[in-house]
């Protein structure tokens, strides 16, 4: 990982990655739009959140009364202050029964009912959202991701292809050169965006 030296802005790329399988698709699928950020002399990261326990929001206001965290003390107090510290924030999740898991809906509905308490904290930070799919259901999955993101004030980079991979057993991922080609230009395309953005720092 690159030094930071002083007065030097490096920005960082935090990926949250949905599925249990912290060697799956998903994860492959992260890590090759990070590898380009990383090229470009970015810091990185990976969250864990798939397979760990979950519990959705309570709608308990606790949030409301202790801003910056939820009133459930679980692994999502850890991620939500590295969400904030993020210059760009990428999710991943597997297709679930046509949509995201659970450990990345909570993420959304947990994290994202925080922010909604605290102002719009990821203003204009980049987003971006990817999927493993075997077959169906990845726009309603891709597009469950990005609504989050869009409405919490981030822009997001395109690609050539939606962000998905055909894939259904670990390695399938690397099995699929349009998949791998679309990540590929998503990590470039967020690169690109992030230099503009941060080009006066
Ligand atoms: C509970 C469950 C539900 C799934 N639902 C779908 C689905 O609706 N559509 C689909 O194409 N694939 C579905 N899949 C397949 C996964 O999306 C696919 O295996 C994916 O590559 C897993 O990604 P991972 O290796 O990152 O965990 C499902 C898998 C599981 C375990």
């Amino acid at each position: 990982m690159p030094q930071k030296r002083k007065g030097e802005c490096i920005l960082n790329v935090l990926a949250i990655n949905g599925s249990p399988h912290p060697g799956g698709n998903t994860a492959h699928m992260l890590r090759s739009v990070l590898s380009v950020c990383e090229e470009a002399g970015m810091e990185t990261a990976v969250f864990q959140a798939g397979g760990r326990p979950v519990r959705g929001c309570m709608a308990c206001g606790g949030c409301e009364r202790h801003p910056g965290r939820c009133a459930i003390d679980d692994w999502m107090n850890e991620l939500y202050p590295l969400m904030l510290g993020a210059d760009a924030i990428v999710l991943g999740s597997p297709t679930y029964f046509s949509d995201v898991s659970p450990e990345m809906k909570a993420v959304i509905d947990r994290c994202g009912f925080i922010a909604a308490r605290t102002g719009k904290p990821f203003g204009r930070k980049v987003g971006a959202a990817v999927c493993a799919v075997r077959r169906a259901g990845a726009l309603t999955t891709l597009g469950t991701m990005q609504n989050f993101l869009l409405m919490n004030d981030m822009i997001l980079p395109g690609s050539t292809y939606w962000n998905m991979s055909l894939s259904l057993r670990p390695g399938d991922y690397e099995k699929d050169d349009e998949g791998m080609r679309t990540m590929r230009r998503l990590g470039e395309n967020l690169v690109w965006l992030l230099q503009k953005i941060h080009a006066d720092e």
